[in-house]
């Protein structure tokens, strides 16, 4: 009964009008005409879908799927989405597909799996992992596979061992001591065995995937979260305690912290099922390409040939705070970042923290470095005269001043975000070939009582270097709002978007 009544629920067509704002600035503070005005011309392009939803824009629906769920990826979106967008963009084997941030991978390897060729960008060297891994799903020897278990099952740390995983401030202390002992214990072991590179890589990938389950964290919001029976938050209790602050709430981020060598090797338990699936299923070996490239796309795009690509699907970091580098501490110390190299790739990241700093000028350099400084200068103009970036950046300053940011870091973050953006958007439309979709994922977002539409703010830059504006789908279940702009500013629903462009020329 209850299905039904949610299945009629789901059919019944809500205005469009439901999605739309009549306000961008609460108590009407600032001024917001050019949003308004973004709404009334996009507001026709507006599809409310049931094509897609929460589930298959988010990493959730991967979870059931073989090899996609390979990385426990966040932020990563489902294979059925790009399935969809490759259907609708009409992509052909042998066709280039670009996702300009790869995370874990999925738009390539939906691609691969088409027969379709992909080229894409991370910053993210879990990143790579990921992607190497997955690629290499139709070439792994099962038995090798099956020889490595044996011999992780039977591994024993010599109890005169005394390797540690190497940590960072943030990352200390993360682990119980058997779990810490044990992960350095196979990466060294991993390193000196025989298998091939391939098998060492999967390898690699399932310790990563276990990690934060053998640890005393929990990667929620932006920060990683900590346990109460870890030794960080037991020594700042006894601190706080000393000066009779308020001591940390007891929260336990799991019941039972796993243990590591159990944890592995269920992983590996779990990739060799789908690697035996997927091999008895799939024969056909039409080879398609997968170019990673392990840096940051502002500075790759602009390198590439111009028209050779069909399309791109994609989904940015959001303009929400959200660190990476933070959130997958664990994991890129694993890999052997330190302290420095970690906050280097939060800077290489797309200015998406309020620790962002402007990249502007490194890319004017860029751009010059090239030959390319009137191309710079072109897209640069572009965007600072954009009337709705323009009234949001007003209205920013104007909240900074009037103390109504939680941090005056959010305002260098948005320019910056939208800035770097923008310049992403210029390129794209460079490289792709006439008749070429665009599809980007995003959420619109809000500061200090300020709306920023980042769909149709995106739409109006795509627009001005050249791309038609072909439809923006924007999902039933809007986002709300963080409990303290509630508080202060009230609730306002914010659109969940996949904006839809193309090149014709
Ligand atoms: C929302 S995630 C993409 C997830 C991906 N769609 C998937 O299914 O796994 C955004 C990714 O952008 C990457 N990123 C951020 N800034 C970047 C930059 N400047 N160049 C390339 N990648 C970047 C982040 O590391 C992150 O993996």
């Amino acid at each position: 009964m209850m299905k039904e009544t949610y299945e009629q629920l789901s059919f019944i067509k809500l205005p469009v009008e439901t999605f739309l704002l009549d306000s961008f600035s609460a108590d009407g503070f600032c001024p917001d005409e050019a949003r308004l005005e973004l709404e009334r011309k996009y507001a026709g392009f507006l599809e409310i879908t049931d094509r897609f939803d929460r589930q298959n824009v988010s990493y959730q629906l991967s979870k059931k799927d073989a090899l996609h769920s390979w990385l426990k990826y966040k932020e990563g979106f489902s294979a059925n989405l790009v399935n969809n967008l490759l259907d609708e963009m009409g992509a052909k084997p042998g066709n280039w597909v670009m996702d300009p941030f790869m995370g874990s991978g999925t738009t390539a390897l939906v691609c691969q799996m088409r027969g379709i060729n992909s080229i894409g960008y991370d910053v993210i060297p879990l990143s790579a992992v990921s992607i190497k891994a997955k690629e290499a799903v139709l070439r792994y020897n099962v038995n090798e596979i099956k020889n490595l278990i044996m011999e992780i099952e039977t591994l024993n740390v010599p109890e005169d061992y005394s390797g540690h995983t190497p940590y960072i401030t943030i990352t200390q202390d993360a682990y119980p001591e058997e779990n810490e002992i044990f992960f350095q214990y196979i990466w060294e072991w991993r390193e000196k065995s025989v298998y091939s590179e391939d098998a060492k890589n999967l390898l690699t990938l399932c310790i990563i995937n276990s990690l934060e389950r053998c640890s005393y964290t929990s990667k929620a919001g932006q920060y990683l979260g900590w346990d109460c029976r870890s030794k960080k938050v037991i020594n700042a209790n006894k601190v706080r305690e000393k000066k009779g602050q308020k001591l940390l709430p007891q929260k336990y981020v799991r019941a039972v912290i796993s243990d590591a060598r159990v944890t592995v090797l269920e992983e590996l338990y779990h990739v060799l099922t789908d690697i035996e699936t997927i091999q008895s299923n799939i024969h056909d070996t039409t080879k398609a390409e997968i170019r990673f490239i392990p840096d940051s796309v502002l500075y790759g795009l602009p390198q590439l040939e111009e028209n050779f690509l069909t399309g791109v699907i994609t989904s940015p970091p959001y303009c929400n705070r959200y660190d990476y580098t933070r959130t997958y501490a664990l994991e890129l110390v694993y890999l052997g970042l330190g302290e420095q190299e970690v906050k280097d790739i939060r800077q290489r990241l797309l200015s998406c923290t309020v620790e962002s700093h402007s990249k502007v000028n490194e890319l004017r350099m860029y751009y010059e470095s090239m030959g390319k400084r009137e191309r710079f200068d072109y897209i640069y103009d572009i965007i600072r005269e954009n009337t709705a970036f323009k009234e949001i950046m007003y209205a920013l300053e104007k909240r900074k001043r009037n103390g109504d940011l939680n941090n005056n870091g959010v305002v260098r973050m948005v320019e910056g975000y939208f800035t770097e953006l923008a310049f992403i958007y210029a390129e794209l439309y460079r490289v792709c070939q006439n008749g070429a979709m665009v599809a980007f994922v995003n959420d619109n977002v809000r500061y200090g009582g300020e709306v920023i539409p980042v769909d149709f703010l995106s739409s109006s830059f795509a627009e001005q270097f050249g791309f038609k504006v072909k439809k923006i789908y924007c999902l039933r279940q809007q986002k709300g709002n963080s409990s303290q702009q509630m508080a202060k500013f009230g609730r306002v629903a914010l659109r969940k978007s996949i904006t839809i462009w193309v090149k014709e020329e």
